[in-house]
């Protein structure tokens, strides 16, 4: 497996993956391109054989208070080029290839890009409870070293997550 920086060409791929999973929720392309356009350092892709597996990206933003997940929302009003604090935003695993640890170092090739930009902290959202997308990732989360931060009610379907932070 090949773990690289995102660009256009793989638009089509990422977006397919995106809209399995997400339905009618899925980001657009234009979203997907913005994300890969403002921040390419932040968004890798997952390669087997050649073909996109998963992927994660991610926004640097400024040490915001959140109170609830639309604090995070969307990308493009929370991204600050300079921010100190590395957001995972989103991170998918295309259903055939779950389960083999992709997700995880996806992760972890983030965390270290985080570190070699001088980023003090990296948060993400996990899911407290199982919902129609997947498990609650909250527990994987904090296995991998994520402390809880804070509680957000109301993350998906009504449901509660959990904004989650690694202090590098
Ligand atoms: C969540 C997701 C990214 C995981 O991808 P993956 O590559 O299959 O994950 P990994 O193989 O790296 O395993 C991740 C962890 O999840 C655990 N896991 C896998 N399937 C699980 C399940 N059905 N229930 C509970 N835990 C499960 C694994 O044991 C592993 O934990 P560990 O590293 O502590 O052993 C993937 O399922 C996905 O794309 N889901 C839909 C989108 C989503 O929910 N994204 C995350 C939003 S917070």
């Amino acid at each position: 497996m090949d773990i690289k920086q995102a660009n256009l060409a793989d638009l089509d791929e990422l977006y397919q993956i995106e809209t399995k999973i997400w339905h009618s929720d899925a980001a657009t392309k234009d979203s997907l391109t913005t994300r890969i356009k403002l921040f390419p350092e932040g968004f890798l892709v997952a390669k087997i054989n050649n073909k996109i597996a998963g992927f994660v990206n991610s926004a640097r933003i400024g040490d915001i208070k959140v109170g609830k997940f639309s604090d995070l929302v969307p990308f493009e009003r929370v991204f600050k080029k300079n921010g100190p604090i590395f957001y995972i935003y989103s991170l998918q695993v295309d259903k055939a290839y779950r389960g083999k640890g992709i997700s995880h170092k996806l992760i972890d090739s983030l965390v270290e890009i985080a570190r070699d930009l001088g980023c003090r902290k990296i948060w993400l959202v996990g899911s407290d409870e199982n919902t129609s997308i997947g498990f609650a990732t909250t527990p994987v989360y904090e296995r991998w070293g994520f402390k809880i931060k804070k509680c957000l009610p109301n993350y998906l379907e009504g449901k509660p997550g959990s904004l989650m932070e690694i202090v590098l």
